[in-house]
C-alpha cells in the first residue's frame, strides 16, 4: 500500500513537471532567391491561460520565418508592411549595398512594399533580421517580429556537421519578455520570463547522435552565459559571421545582444536521459546585462537578474538514420585581416551620460546621442580601418557595425579566445575596457544611404547610442557643376498591367524607384530596380500614380504622373 501510494505521488509529480513545459516552436522556413515577407500586427496565445498577447509577425503570429540562402545566389525581398506604423527591415550580418541594409534609413511606411535584393556573399552562419526604425526598434523587437537567416555555402556544406533543421539542425532564438496580468508585453528592456524560439518554459526531444544548436541572442538587453544542467562539454564551431578554424570546447559561453553562434553537443548513446540547457547568470556582473540589479524603482526590475534560470528542457530520442556521431577535428582556415593592412584607426567612446531616473543611465556614444541628420564618418572605399572602442563607463554594451564582418585585434590588449578570434559582426566591450577590431571596406559605396554602428541593446540604440557612415567611391570627376536631373518617360500611359521605364540618357542608372498614389502614400519601393521587364503594377487600384525616379551618378529626382486604368 505504502509504495502505491509513492508510486502516485512519483508519477503525479512526474506529471505536473511534464505539463509545466511546452514544446518548442520551430520556425517555418522559406528557401531559394525570392522571399515573400509580410508584417502585421497579430496576435498569439502564448501564455497558455487567460488572453492573447498582441504580437507582431512576419508571414505568422510571432516572430517570422527562418530563410535559407545558398551563397553566391542573388535574393530579392518583397517585404510588404502591413503593420498600422512604418517600420524597416535590416537583414543583420549582411554585406550588402546601404540602400537595401533595412536601416533606420530604409522607412517602410503602412501598406507599402520594399523591394531590396542582393547578392549572397556571407560565408555560411546564422544571420537575421529584424526592425530598425530609430527610436521604435524596441518597441517592434518586443512585438516579436524578426526572423533567422541561414545561409550555407560549400565549405560548410562539405563537413560532417548536422544539418536537418528542426532535427539535428536546431534554431534557439533566446530572448525574454514581461507579462502582465492581461497577458500583455510591455516595453522594457528586460522581462521576468525567459523564451526560446517565443515559446515560454520548452521543451524538446532531440536525436541521441551531434547535436548542433544555432543561437541567436535576439533579447532586448539580456546577456545569457550559457551551459547545460549536467556541465557536459559543448564545441562552438561559429561566430557571427562564419565557421571558426576548429571546435572550441567549452562548458559555459556568454552570448550578448545580437550574437549568434553555432555549438555542437555529443548526445552519444544517451536515449531516455535528460538535460537542461541553462543560462547561469548568476555569475554574472553587476555591469554585464542581465547580471545588473538595480533598485526596485526602477525599469529593470525582473525576475531574472542575476539568477541561473532554465531556457530549454532537453529529451534525449532515438538516434536517426544517417547521424552525425562525431564532433569534427578542424574545420576550415580562417584568415584574419592582419593589423598591419590598416591605412587608419578611427577612436570610439563609450561612456555613461546623464541620469535620466527611472529609466537609468542615457549612454553616449561618441560622446553624444543619435542625429540622423549627422555623418559621423566618411569610409573612403577600400579602406582597411582599425576601430578602437573605448568604453569608460559603468557597464558593457554589444556593440555592433553594419555593412562588414570583422576580426577582433584585441580586448584591453590581448587577443581574442579561440571563439572570438574568427568574423564578427557584434563584439561585447565590457566596463572600463578597450577592444579593437578590423575590418576592410571594398564595396557598395554609397554617398546617400548610411550603414549604422550602434549598442545591440536596442533600449540603449533607441536612446540614441548609435552612429552612421558612408562609404564613398571615386566620384565621377563632375565636380561643381549642376547635376543633372533624370529625364525619362512612362509608358504605357494609360497602363494596366505594368508600365515601362525609358530613359533619354542611354547609360543612366536607376538608384531608386517610388511610387505614391494620388494621396500621397508610397505604395512601392524599389531600390536599383531591373527596370528592363518592366514593373509589375497589376494589383494596383485603378488612379493616378507618381513615379519618383532618382538616378544612379547625379542622385537627383524628378517625377513623372501615370494612370491605371
Ligand atoms: Cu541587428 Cu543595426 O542591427
Ligand atoms: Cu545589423
Ligand atoms: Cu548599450
Amino acid at each position: 500500500m505504502k509504495n502505491i501510494y509513492i508510486l502516485i505521488i512519483l508519477l503525479s509529480s512526474i506529471f505536473s513537471l511534464n505539463a509545466q513545459y511546452n514544446n518548442l516552436w520551430i520556425p517555418d522556413t522559406l528557401s531559394g532567391t525570392t522571399f515573400d515577407l509580410a508584417i502585421k500586427d497579430t496576435f498569439a496565445q502564448i501564455v497558455s491561460t487567460g488572453n492573447q498577447t498582441i504580437t507582431g509577425g512576419i508571414n505568422g503570429k510571432f516572430w517570422g520565418p527562418t530563410l535559407f540562402m545558398n551563397k553566391g545566389d542573388v535574393v530579392q525581398m518583397n517585404v510588404t508592411n502591413n503593420l498600422n506604423d512604418t517600420t524597416t527591415l535590416h537583414w543583420h550580418g549582411m554585406h550588402l549595398p546601404a540602400v537595401m541594409d533595412g536601416g533606420p534609413h530604409q522607412i517602410i511606411p503602412p501598406g507599402t512594399v520594399w523591394r531590396p535584393y542582393w547578392k549572397v556573399s556571407n560565408d555560411a552562419a546564422t544571420y537575421w533580421y529584424h526592425p530598425h526604425l530609430h527610436e521604435m526598434t524596441e518597441e517592434q523587437m518586443i512585438k516579436g517580429i524578426g526572423g533567422l537567416i541561414i545561409i550555407r555555402d560549400s565549405v560548410e556544406s562539405a563537413l560532417p556537421l548536422p544539418r536537418k533543421y528542426g532535427i539535428d539542425d536546431i534554431p534557439l532564438v533566446l530572448t525574454d519578455r514581461d507579462f502582465n496580468s492581461a497577458n500583455q508585453m510591455p516595453i522594457l528592456p528586460y522581462g521576468d520570463s525567459a523564451m526560446v524560439n517565443m515559446t515560454l518554459r520548452p521543451q524538446y526531444t532531440i536525436p541521441s547522435q551531434v547535436v548542433r544548436f544555432r543561437f541567436l541572442n535576439g533579447a532586448v538587453e539580456r546577456s545569457f552565459n550559457l551551459g547545460f544542467s549536467d556541465n557536459r562539454t559543448f564545441y562552438v564551431i561559429t561566430s557571427d559571421g562564419g565557421l571558426l578554424s576548429a571546435p572550441v570546447p567549452l562548458t559555459r559561453y556568454t552570448i550578448h545582444a545580437g550574437e549568434r553562434i553555432e555549438i555542437l553537443v555529443d548526445c552519444n548513446g544517451q536515449s531516455g536521459t535528460s538535460v537542461d540547457l541553462k543560462a547561469y547568470n548568476s555569475t554574472l556582473s553587476q555591469t554585464t546585462p542581465g547580471g545588473d540589479i538595480l533598485p526596485p524603482n526602477t525599469i529593470f526590475v525582473n525576475a531574472l537578474a542575476r539568477k541561473d534560470f532554465n531556457l530549454l528542457h532537453l529529451n534525449i530520442g532515438e538516434q536517426t538514420t544517417s547521424p552525425i556521431t562525431d564532433i569534427p577535428n578542424a574545420l576550415r582556415t580562417v584568415t584574419p585581416i592582419p593589423a598591419g593592412n590598416a591605412n587608419i584607426t578611427r577612436n570610439l567612446t563609450i561612456a555613461d551620460g546623464p541620469n535620466q531616473g527611472a529609466s537609468g543611465v542615457l549612454f553616449l556614444l561618441n560622446n553624444k546621442v543619435f542625429d540622423i541628420n549627422q555623418l559621423d564618418y566618411t569610409v573612403p572605399l577600400g579602406n582597411t580601418e582599425i576601430w578602437q572602442i573605448t568604453n569608460s563607463g559603468n557597464f558593457g554594451h554589444p556593440f555592433h557595425i553594419h555593412d562588414v564582418q570583422f576580426n577582433i585585434l584585441s580586448i584591453n590588449g590581448s587577443a581574442p579566445d579561440a571563439t572570438h578570434a574568427g568574423w564578427k559582426d557584434v563584439v561585447y566591450v565590457p566596463s572600463n575596457t578597450v577592444v579593437k577590431f578590423i575590418a576592410k571596406f571594398e564595396d557598395y559605396a554609397d554617398s546617400l544611404h548610411p550603414f549604422m554602428f550602434h549598442c545591440h541593446i536596442s533600449l540603449h540604440e533607441d536612446d540614441g547610442m548609435m552612429g552612421q557612415f558612408v562609404v564613398v567611391g571615386n566620384t565621377s570627376g563632375i565636380g561643381n557643376i549642376e547635376k543633372p536631373v533624370p529625364q525619362f518617360s512612362v509608358y504605357p500611359n494609360p497602363a494596366t498591367e505594368g508600365v515601362y521605364i525609358k530613359m533619354n540618357e542611354e547609360n543612366a542608372e536607376i538608384y531608386y524607384i517610388k511610387i505614391m498614389d494620388e494621396l500621397g502614400r508610397t505604395i512601392l519601393m524599389l531600390p536599383r530596380p531591373d527596370i528592363s521587364k518592366g514593373i509589375d503594377v497589376s494589383n494596383f487600384a485603378s488612379g493616378v500614380y507618381h513615379l519618383i525616379l532618382t538616378d544612379e551618378i547625379n542622385k537627383k529626382t524628378n517625377s513623372k504622373t501615370f494612370i491605371i486604368k
